[in-house]
């Protein structure tokens, strides 16, 4: 018992990723492999995801409701690590709220248990800018603040939060999160988001020339680099215990700009450019959501930084999806 035990503890680090070929998923499990080789790193989904993910190493088809189908995988591949990023986004979880309450609350259930039953030692599970609400400060938005959010989705992570940090004090599980924000990025395609508007523009951009957007001028949100997201995510997975003084879930910030900002720096790149606005119901959940984070705690705590601003991040988009237009 105590050589298992001992056994556990010094075990190489083995990663499952569940709802690895979503947009931060594919990254995430792609980074992760290039660190700890691939066999270290199961990507697992309800879905197959795209060739570059599929061919970089083991994938298992799981869907994130059924603890027996992911405790099956955790035991067959000694996992010692699950990063659980599959989830419904704000503006899919409006259209169908049941769903995304069961998906979001029940996925984070079944990896917390299995952190709490001891078959696995360390959870990263992502929350978003969406826990905050109409009623949060919405500049510099600070750690700890009012919080009433008002779409399903920003209702789960708050509660998901909240159940995180409890499963820390009151069982000792080692689970980290961060508040992503908007994630901005090529490879992959967002889903159901309210900020995927900012990657929308930059393809729209290449190939059309134009672009209309559904959240309105002077819609401001925080947004990321993916680059940056997966270092934050990787950067919070490997600080010392000790180090991480918020169990239930860390602001993080790198940017923020309004669709007429990402416009104007698009027409550096691409002069004749061009942007509409016919915003929809996303507009409200944006118009909910803080315009500028404080993440001064993550910066302290395990030294954070960002480093693509919205030139550095236009430049690259438009390079990345350039090429990979090319290729087509
Ligand atoms: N990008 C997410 C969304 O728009 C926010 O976490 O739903």
């Amino acid at each position: 018992m105590i050589n298992d035990k001992i056994n556990f503890y010094f075990m190489k680090k083995s990663i499952l990723i569940i709802g690895a070929c979503g947009q931060i998923g594919t990254e995430l499990t792609l980074k992760l492999r290039e660190i700890n080789g691939k066999n270290s790193v199961i990507a697992a989904d309800i879905r197959e995801g795209n060739e570059e993910l599929m061919q970089s190493g083991p994938f298992e088809s799981i869907n994130a409701l059924d603890y027996h189908s992911i405790l099956s995988v955790i035991e067959k591949y000694a996992i010692t690590e699950v990063y659980l990023m599959a989830a419904m986004l704000s503006a899919t979880g409006e259209k169908f709220p049941d769903k995304a309450w069961e998906l979001n609350m029940n996925s984070l259930f079944n990896v917390l248990n299995l952190a709490k039953e001891g078959k696995i030692k360390k959870v990263f599970w992502p929350s978003s800018i969406a826990v905050f609400g109409p009623t949060t400060p919405k500049e510099n938005t600070p750690q700890e603040t009012i919080m009433e959010p008002s779409t399903v989705y920003g209702i789960s992570k708050q509660a998901g939060e909240r159940w995180c940090e409890y499963y820390f004090n009151k069982y000792g599980v080692d689970v980290r999160s961060l508040r992503y924000p908007g994630i901005i990025s090529w490879k992959t395609n967002p889903g159901g988001g309210t900020t995927d508007y900012a990657v929308e523009i930059y393809h729209n951009a290449l190939l059309l020339g134009k672009y209309d957007s559904f959240l309105n001028k002077g819609t401001k949100l925080p947004m990321m680099y993916m680059d940056d997201a997966i270092d934050a995510t990787i950067k919070i997975m490997d600080a010392k215990p000790e180090d991480i003084k918020i169990r239930s879930s860390y602001n993080l910030a790198a940017m923020s700009f309004t669709p007429e900002e990402i416009a104007e720096e698009i027409r550096t790149f691409i002069p004749e450019f061009e942007i509409s606005y016919h915003s929809d119901f996303r507009q409200n959940i944006a118009d909910s959501w803080p315009r500028s984070i404080d993440d001064s705690r993550a910066r302290e705590d395990w030294g954070w930084k960002h480093k693509f601003d919205l030139k550095k991040m236009s430049k690259n988009m438009l390079n990345s999806l350039h090429a990979k237009y090319e290729e087509l």
